[in-house]
């Protein structure tokens, strides 16, 4: 009981140190991208494992997408999955809105002829139009598949619904939206005592996080009908994921959040 409760001597740290993140998103997402050093398995991002593993896990899934357009990897971050995905798919276009982030992603995909980068806002009214001009600069017309891995639970219920109706005119008849998302049933401290956080110390990624960003919520079922309603989207399939971490625990093997994913076809009328 008492071992138990002593996770939550964590929380005057967690206060002191999350409130020195900014309030505005894009600004704290890109200071956090400004001051990254390194990535992967080593690196300083909690998200990036520095490994294909989660990203094969799923392949079963986006093997029901169109293998012969491209796929877009929205909030793209430093590009781990779009490097990943343009092996499985002709083109691969990585969005953030963190010009730090596509900088950062271009870098590390130099020489990937198949992956390219742009920044964009995917909750903005024009977002639709700069995928569009995005994938036309990369000599691609029409439908588009869609990745996205741990950025709706990021955004607000306004930005996940903003989101996922300017995915509509992306994907087309032709595309289809795999999503996976961090779904973590507990509080906060119960999310970061999860990922290794004691009241004496907290791994370096996590700390990074939890320094500079906004606090996640958390992305499932019911997140996602509201998200993606059923007048525009049909479910195809969905199910619990594990979103793996940079090894925090030990350094060899990644750590693990309990996670959803979706598959979603736009609704044709
Ligand atoms: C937790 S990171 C995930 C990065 C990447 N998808 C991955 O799994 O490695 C979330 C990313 O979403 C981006 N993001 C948040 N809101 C966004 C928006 N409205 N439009 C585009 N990118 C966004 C952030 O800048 C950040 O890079």
């Amino acid at each position: 009981m008492i071992s138990a409760l002593r996770k939550y001597l964590l929380i005057p740290r967690l206060i002191r140190l999350s409130s020195a993140a900014p309030k505005d998103p894009l600004t704290a997402w890109d200071q956090y991208w400004g001051r990254i050093r390194s990535t992967g398995a080593a690196g300083d991002v909690l998200w990036d494992s520095g490994s294909a593993h989660e990203l094969n896990s799923y392949l079963p899934h986006l093997q029901l997408l169109d293998p012969t357009i491209p796929i877009v990897d929205v909030g793209c971050g430093n590009g781990s999955f779009t490097r990943l995905l343009a092996q499985h798919f002709p083109h691969a276009l990585g969005l953030d809105y963190s010009a730090n982030a596509v900088d950062r992603a271009r870098q590390e995909a130099a020489g990937i002829t198949t992956a390219s980068f742009a920044v964009c806002d995917m909750t903005a009214p024009d977002a639709a139009q700069t995928v569009g001009k995005a994938l036309e600069a990369a000599g691609w017309t029409g439908n588009a598949n869609v990745f996205i891995r741990g950025v709706l639970h990021v955004l607000d219920r306004n930005g996940q619904a903003a989101l996922a109706a300017n995915l509509l005119p992306v994907v087309g008849a032709r595309g289809g939206v795999f999503l996976a998302e961090t779904n973590f049933p507990g509080t906060p401290v119960d999310y970061v005592s999860h990922l290794g956080a004691t009241r004496k110390f907290i791994p370096a990624p996590l700390e990074g996080a939890i320094r500079g960003l906004p606090m996640p919520g958390r992305f499932g079922a019911t997140q996602r009908a509201k998200a993606f309603p059923t007048a525009d989207w049909n479910l195809v399939r969905d199910g619990s994921a594990s979103i793996e971490t940079r090894p925090l625990s030990n350094p060899t093997s990644p750590d693990l959040i309990p996670g959803y994913y979706a598959l979603l076809r736009a609704r044709q009328r």
